[in-house]
This record gives structure tokens, sequence and C-alpha cells, in this order.
């Protein structure tokens, strides 16, 4: 594992988890991690019960007893550490967004194809068990044609004007703001659950433009540097976009950081020709169903706690109406990672799907940029 913090942890704890709930012929095991500050990763590595660890990716990568490398690490490094580890004949787990351009994702994606070793995208909230079944439910044709998606990514934590200039707000670290770091997840929902993307209409805005200086300590907070400078934004807060689908659905999108209240809102509503549903992450073990052939009187949204034997991946876990968590997101996908190692198979999201939701975060850019509908590439 390369990287040790907010992501480091969910996922070193998913790895640490799936035996305990899964049987997979590919098991986990925690060799090493990487870090720059020994000081940081011999604490994590403590901490967190890896064997090792070094103070230099590179040479995660030269080690013989390294069979997968995942990749928990800001944006601008995604590329470098993927397509060495590929190069070297590591299978990679990349956090989201893919890359920081739609050139740089495409680079990735050949470089995992040409070694022929599995790769994986992290879009954790297509495992949510209730997620998994609207993907059943519309796949089973139970909402007939699909017409809209509206789907929203509300966050607050970076409201208070004097919260630092972190990585998450420098373009040459993150790419974009709002936009690849919690629109990344939704439009990645559409795609799983919709289909493709033809073509965007956005526009983005940034609230607050010069920040203090400082760095994310744990989770989504950060610390202030003592010296009191400041820096300038040159990402988006927060984006808004119209798309056509393929399919000629219409969706209606929106991430922000601005939201106040709303500390971690990714939510969507879908409808079709014979029901509607929706799903809210700070919910979400419920699906709330409409479906139009009940009878009169009788219809409406129900709303169906997804931890029935019959949901996807909850059976694992405990009885019906046991409830579980965001972890358990990053738990059900390591799963399909496990399984797409023994097997030779490249489980979704992969980099090909890190292309594809690279190319309409790269089409809502020049949208906003250019102010005129955007195609989006395939
Ligand atoms: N799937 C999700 O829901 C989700 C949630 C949060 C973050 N992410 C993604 O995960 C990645 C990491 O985000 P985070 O929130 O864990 O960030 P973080 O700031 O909490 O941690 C980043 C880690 O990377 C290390 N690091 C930074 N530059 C490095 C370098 N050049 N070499 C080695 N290590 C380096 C830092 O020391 C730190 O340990 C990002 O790509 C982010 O978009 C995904």
């Amino acid at each position: 594992m390369v990287g040790y913090k907010f992501m480091g942890k969910a996922h070193t704890h998913a790895y640490r988890d799936l035996p305990f709930y899964f049987d997979t012929d590919a098991v986990p095991v925690l060799q090493a991690i990487a870090g720059r500050d020994e000081t940081g990763v011999r604490g994590a590595a403590d901490k967190w019960g890896f064997a090792s660890y070094e103070t230099d990716w590179r040479r995660l990568i030269e080690r013989d007893d390294i069979d997968l490398i995942d990749i928990v690490t800001p944006n601008n490094t995604h590329a470098e550490i993927a397509i060495a580890a590929a190069k070297a004949g590591k299978h990679v787990l990349c956090e989201k967004p893919l890359a920081m351009s739609l050139e740089e994702a495409r680079r990735m994606q050949h470089a995992v194809e040409s070694a022929g070793v599995v790769h994986m995208l992290c879009h954790n909230y297509r495992f949510a068990p209730a997620v998994q079944f609207a993907k059943q439910l519309i796949d089973s044709g139970r909402l007939g044609r699909i017409y809209h998606m509206r789907a929203q990514y509300l966050q607050d934590w970076i409201m208070d004007p004097d919260f630092p200039l972190v990585w998450r707000l420098r373009k040459e670290v993150t790419g974009s703001g709002a936009l690849g770091d919690i629109a990344a997840h939704i439009l990645d929902l559409a795609r799983f659950l919709v289909g493709e993307f033809h073509n965007v209409v956005s526009t983005m805005e940034t609230f607050i433009r010069n920040r203090p200086l400082g760095e994310m300590t744990s989770g989504l907070q950060a610390d202030v540097d003592v010296n009191g400078a400041t820096g300038d934004v040159d990402v988006d807060d927060a984006a808004a976009f119209l798309a056509h689908f393929e399919n000629g659905a219409l969706g209606v999108f929106e991430a922000t950081r601005f939201a106040a209240g709303n500390r971690n809102g990714n939510r969507f509503e879908i409808n079709g020709e014979k029901g509607s549903i929706r799903w809210n992450l700070e919910d979400m073990n419920w699906l709330e169903v409409y479906l139009a052939d009940d009878e009169a009187g009788l219809q409406g949204f129900r709303r169906i706690n997804c931890t029935e034997e019959v949901h996807p991946y909850a059976a694992n876990y405990w009885p019906a109406g046991h409830i579980i968590g965001y972890e358990h997101t990053f738990i059900n996908l390591f799963k399909e990672l496990m399984d797409g190692i023994a097997k030779g198979t490249n489980p979704q999201p992969n980099f090909s799907d890190g292309v594809k939701n690279q190319a309409v975060l790269e089409a809502v850019e020049l949208s906003a940029a250019t102010r005129q509908w955007v195609s989006v590439v395939q």
C-alpha cells in the first residue's frame, strides 16, 4: 500500500476484515506499506498490522514478496505508481479519480492491459448492497426504460474560509476540485446504473479564492501552517452539469463542498417508465422503490432495508435488519478484487472505467470553460 491516511485506513481495514466475512481463493496479506515520513509510516505499519514498511514506494515495486500495489495517495501520483507497478507485473488497485487527465488515464489503462495484470479502481459506492440491488432492478427491467437520473454529492468540509489550501484544493496535485473528488463518484454510479454518457453542459464555481496554507491531517481534517502564508485556490468548489446518456436518458448532477449541513450527501434518484428508485449514502442500507404497477391506493415509495439474504453481499454479514456501514463498501469491492486476482479476470470498475469516467470529467471541464455542450469521447 502506498499512502497511509484516510483511504489508507479504509483500505487496510477492508483487507483485514475481508477473510472474516468472505471465503476468497486469494487472501490479502498486509506485507508492506510505503510513505515518505519514516515515523509516520512506521506508526501506520505497527498500528494496522503491516509486516514491514518502506519510505519510497519504488522499493515496494522492486520487492518479490508483493503481488498487489494499492495506491491511496493524492491524484497526481496515481499514474507514475500504477504504470511502474504494472511494468513490474504487480496487480494494481487505484483510488479515484484514476488520473489527472484523459491522456494520463489512457496511458495507465495501456500499461495494465499490456502487462496483463488485474486492475481495479476504487469506486466503492457501487458496492453498497442497496446500490447493487438497484442495479439488479434496472437490469431486470423492473423500472423499464430509464428517463432520468438526478444525483448530488454534497459536502461542507471546506466552507470555513480559514480551512487551509490542502492538496485537494491545488490543481497541480488534485486535477480538479469537487468535480474530480466527488462528482467522479456520482458519474461512476450513473455509468454503472444508467449507461454511458453522450454529452454534457456544465458550470463550475470557486467561492473562496484565497486560503491559508496547510496540510491534511486525518480524514477530511487539516492543520493551518503557523507562518500565516496564503495561496490561491485554482480548482472548483462546486460543479453542476446536465447530461444526455447514450440510451436517451437525461441526467442532472451537482457536486459541491459548500452545502452547509451536508457532511457526505451522496444521493441519487432514477425514474423509469415503470417506477423509480432513490438512494442516499447517509442512510445507505435503504433503497426507496416506487413501482407503477402497484394497485391503486397502495402506490407510493416503499423503503427496503437491503440486508436480506437476497440482497447482494448482505448474506455474508449479519441477519436481516442488522445494518452495515461505509467500510463494508470497501470490503465488498475487495472481495471482487481478490476473486479477480485468483481467477485472472478484471472485475469492474477497472482502469477501463477510469478512462470513461475521466472522459466525462474532461468534457465537464471543457463545457464549463467554453459554455457549450461537449460530446463525451468514448
Ligand atoms: N473512494 C473514496 O471514497 C475516496 C475517499 C477519499 C479519498 N479518495 C482518494 O484516495 C486518494 C488518497 O486520498 P486520502 O483522502 O487518503 O488523502 P490523505 O491526504 O488522507 O492521504 C494521502 C496519503 O498519501 C501520502 N502521499 C502524498 N504524496 C505522496 C507521495 N508523493 N509519495 C508517497 N506518499 C504520498 C500522504 O503522506 C498520505 O499518507 C485520493 O486519490 C483521493 O481522491 C477516495
